[in-house]
C-alpha cells in the first residue's frame, strides 16, 4: 500500500510518502524550491519522495489531499455573506484564487501525477493534523487536540485515538470542534501582525519577545474572548478584521486599546517596553486557552495520553505548561505541527484506513528528508573553490568539529537526511559553543542576521539533560524534537549563557544516542572539551530563507555568512574561496606595433 499525502495551496506545501503504513520520505517544497513557505503543488517534494522509495507515480495506490476543498469554500462563502459588504475585498481576492485553481485540486493532482481520479482522496484538515500526531505516537489510547488558525471550518478539535489487537486495528475520531472565526491561531496571528511581524512566520518572534515584557495587558486580551467552562471560547469580532479585510488582522478598536501598531519589521521591538508587554500578554492568554482546551480533552476522553498537532502546537512555551499542568501522563507532539504536517497525517490516515493490515509506526526520528552522497558534497565544495579535507570516520569528524566549537568557532553541520518539521535537530544545523553569552550575539549578528531578542536553543545528550535542565517527568519526546521549553537549572545558567533566554528558559533538544548517534557523539566530544555536553543549535539558513537541503545550499549559505567552518558529510572546510587569479589588464605592451615595416 503506497500512499502519497499532499498539502498545498495555503502555505507550507509538502509531500509525504507512506509505504505499508511506514513513512519513508517527507519534505516541504520550500527545501527544494528555495522559496520560503512555498505553497504551490509540491512537484519537487513529490519527485523526491518517489525517487527515495524507487517508485513511479503510477505505482501509487492512493494520493490524499490534507483537507476538503469544497468544505473550505463553503466557509469562505458563508463568511463573505455574513460580513457583506465590508468583506468585499476579501471575497473578490479569495474567489479569484478559488476559481483559478483551488477548486480543481483533484484534477491538478491527477494531471501532475498521471493518476486516476479514483485514487485521489481528501482527508479533513484537523483529522490530518490529529492523525499526524496519533499515528506517529507510541500510544494505544490517546486524546487528540489540534489547534491552528483555521482548516475548512474547524479551528480546534478534540478527538480520541485507539489501537487494538494484533492487527493494530485503529479508530481515530474527532468528537468536537471549535469553528471559524473563533480561533486561537487567528487570535495569536492578530497580535503577530500588530507587533509588526508577518503572519504565519513571525509567531516565533512574538514568543521570543514575550519574556522581555510583563503581561500587564492580559486582562485587555481576555476582554476579546468569551470563555466557557468546557475550554471553548468565542472571539469578540469587534477587535478583529481578518474576517472581512485580507490586509488587516485587527480592528481600529484593537489599536485604541493597545496603542498604535508597529510598522512592519520597523525598529527593534525589544527596545519598546509596550510591545514586549503586549507580546507577554498574548503569550500568557494563549497558554491559558491551550490549557483549557487540553484539560477538556482530558476530561472528555479520560485518556492519560495526549496527542497534539496544528500550528499552535509549535508554541514551545505553551507546550511546557501543558506537560506540567494539563493532567496527562504523556504528551506526544507532531514535529511538523503546521500544515506541512497535514500531508503526513493525511497519508498515514489513508494508509491505515485503506490498508488491509496497517503497520505499527512510532516516529522516533525526523530524518525523513533528502540525503546526499559524499560525492555531491565534494562537488559542491570544489565548485565553490573551497579548500577542504576529508576526515576519516565519525570520530575524527566529531573531534575536529568539537575542537573548532570549543575555540569559539561557528560551524555549519550538514549530515544525513534533512529533518521533517521546522526545527533543525542536528542534520542541517549551525552549531556553536553554548557557554558564553557573547556567542549568542556573534551567531545572531554575523551568521543568522536575525533579531537579537530571539533565543538560540541547546542540543544536549539525553542522558545528561536532567542535570542541566528542569525537565517535566515522563515527557521525553517533546524534548527530543525541540517542541517544549524547560528552565535551565539556576546553578548551570552561567555555563549555558548563550542558550538560556532572558527568563531562564531554554528550548532544549535532548539528543537520543539511538536515533542520532553522530550528533550525540559530537555533543559528547564537545562535552569532553568544555565540560558541557551540549551545543548551541540553530537552523542552517540565513534570515528569511528556507533551511538548506543540499550540499550546494549549505556551501552557498556558508559563503554568504560569517561562519568559520562547514562540515558537510565527511568533508570539513575552514576556508573562503582561494583568491581568484588576478585579472589581466586589456592593454598589453606590444613590440609588434613598433617593429617597423618588416615581414
Ligand atoms: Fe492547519
Amino acid at each position: 500500500m503506497r500512499v502519497l499525502g499532499l498539502s498545498f495551496d495555503y502555505h507550507d506545501a509538502a509531500a509525504a510518502l507512506v509505504v505499508d503504513g511506514i513513512p519513508v520520505a517527507a519534505a516541504p517544497e520550500e527545501r527544494f524550491s528555495r522559496l520560503k513557505h512555498d505553497r504551490r503543488l509540491p512537484l519537487r517534494s513529490i519527485a523526491f519522495c518517489l525517487e527515495r522509495a524507487g517508485l513511479k507515480a503510477g505505482d501509487l495506490d492512493a494520493v490524499v489531499f490534507y483537507e476538503k476543498p469544497f468544505r473550505k469554500l463553503s466557509r469562505i462563502l458563508a463568511g463573505a455573506v455574513s460580513t457583506f459588504p465590508s468583506s468585499g475585498a476579501l471575497f473578490r481576492r479569495a474567489m479569484g484564487a478559488w476559481i483559478d485553481e483551488r477548486l480543481w485540486v483533484g484534477p491538478r493532482i491527477e494531471s501532475a501525477l498521471g493518476v486516476a481520479p479514483e485514487k485521489v482522496f481528501y482527508c479533513e484538515h484537523h483529522l490530518s493534523h490529529a492523525a499526524s500526531a496519533f499515528l506517529c505516537s507510541p500510544f494505544d489510547d490517546a486524546a487528540t487536540l489540534t489547534v491552528d488558525g483555521v482548516g475548512e471550518w474547524a479551528t480546534a478539535s478534540i478527538g480520541r485515538g485507539r489501537r487494538a489487537g494484533p492487527d493494530h486495528a485503529f479508530d481515530l475520531t474527532l468528537e468536537s470542534e471549535m469553528r471559524y472565526p473563533h480561533s486561537l491561531g487567528l487570535l495569536y496571528s492578530a497580535f503577530t501582525a500588530y507587533l509588526g511581524f508577518e503572519v504565519n512566520e513571525g509567531e516565533y518572534k512574538v514568543m521570543g519577545l514575550a519574556p522581555y515584557g510583563v503581561p500587564r495587558h492580559a486582562d485587555a486580551v481576555r476582554r476579546m474572548i468569551e470563555p466557557f467552562a468546557d475550554g471553548s471560547f468565542r472571539l469578540d469580532l469587534d477587535w478583529f478584521a481578518f474576517h472581512k479585510d485580507p490586509a488587516r488582522s485587527f480592528s481600529r478598536k484593537f489599536e485604541q486599546a493597545f496603542g498604535p501598531a508597529r510598522a512592519h519589521e520597523s525598529g527593534d521591538p525589544a527596545d519598546d517596553k509596550r510591545l514586549c508587554d503586549v507580546a507577554a500578554s498574548i503569550q500568557l492568554v494563549c497558554e491559558e486557552l491551550m490549557l483549557g482546551l487540553a484539560k477538556e480533552a482530558r476530561r472528555r476522553t479520560g485518556s492519560r495520553n495526549l496527542c497534539l498537532a496544528g500550528g499552535v502546537a509549535l508554541n514551545a512555551v505553551s507546550n511546557e505548561r501543558l506537560l506540567r499542568e494539563a493532567g496527562f501522563d504523556s504528551i506526544w507532539i507532531q514535529p511538523a505541527g503546521g500544515d506541512a504536517g497535514g500531508a503526513l497525517g493525511a497519508a498515514l490516515y489513508a494508509a491505515n484506513a485503506l490498508g488491509a493490515a496497517p503497520a505499527r509506526y512510532e516516529m522516533k526520528s525526523v530524518a525523513l528528508g533528502a540525503e546526499h552522497a559524499a560525492a555531491d558534497a565534494a562537488a559542491a565544495l570544489k565548485a565553490a573553490g573551497l579548500p577542504f579535507v576529508e576526515l576519516k570516520g565519525e570520530d575524527e569528524l566529531c573531534d575536529r568539529v568539537s575542537a573548532l566549537l570549543s575555540e569559539g568557532k561557528v560551524v555549519g553541520w550538514h549530515q544525513g537526511r534533512s529533518e521533517w518539521g521546522p526545527r533543525s535537530l542536528g542534520h542541517r544545523s549551525i552549531l556553536a559553543d553554548p557557554r558564553a553569552a557573547g556567542m549568542k550575539d556573534t551567531v545572531n549578528a554575523k551568521i543568522k542576521f536575525r533579531e537579537m531578542y530571539r533565543p538560540f536553543a541547546p542540543s544536549i545528550c539525553a542522558g545528561d539533560a536532567a542535570d542541566w535542565f528542569e525537565l517535566p517527568a515522563a515527557a521525553p519526546d517533546p524534548y527530543r524534537f525541540m517542541l517544549a521549553t524547560a528552565k535551565t537549572r539556576a546553578d548551570r545558567r552561567d555555563r549555558l549563557a548563550a542558550v538560556t533566554h532572558v527568563d531562564g528558559s531554554s528550548r532544549v533538544q535532548t539528543i537520543d544516542p539511538a536515533q542520532s548517534p553522530l550528533f550525540h557523539k559530537l555533543a559528547k566530544a564537545l562535552g569532553g572539551r568544555t565540560g558541557v555536553p551540549a551545543t548551541l543549535n540553530t537552523s542552517f539558513n540565513l534570515k528569511g530563507e528556507p533551511i538548506v537541503d543540499s550540499p550546494a545550499d549549505a556551501v552557498s549559505t556558508f559563503l554568504a555568512s560569517g561562519m568559520d567552518a562547514l562540515a558537510v558529510g565527511p568533508f570539513l572546510t575552514t576556508g573562503r574561496p582561494e583568491n581568484p587569479a588576478p585579472r589581466r589588464q586589456t592593454w598589453e605592451s606590444s613590440k609588434t606595433l613598433n617593429d617597423g615595416l618588416g615581414w
